[in-house]
């Protein structure tokens, strides 16, 4: 049986028809939409928000996305990127 947590089934299966969509931490129940803004607040860079919120400190899965968003401000992802090594 797969992870519950896992970014994968669960990403997909809200928008339907098998479209990519990842659009929070699954593990702390995060939107990015939610965490961008917190972390341009406080400066946070992947580490610091980790530190703060949890989120990417746990499975680990939504650390890639987390560290594009911190880079480019996106807060949807219709690809998966590949997981960072723990
Ligand atoms: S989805 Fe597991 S730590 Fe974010």
């Amino acid at each position: 049986m797969p992870h519950p947590n896992a970014l994968g089934e669960g990403a997909t299966s809200s928008a339907g028809r098998g479209a990519v969509r990842v659009d929070r931490c699954i593990c702390r129940d995060r939107l990015f939409a939610d965490l961008l803004p917190q972390a341009r607040h406080h400066g946070w860079d992947l580490a610091a928000l980790m530190g703060a919120t949890g989120c990417g400190a746990q499975c680990g899965l939504c650390r890639p996305y987390l560290r594009r968003m911190l880079e480019t401000g996106e807060t949807l992802f219709h690809e998966l990127l590949p997981a960072e090594p723990a």
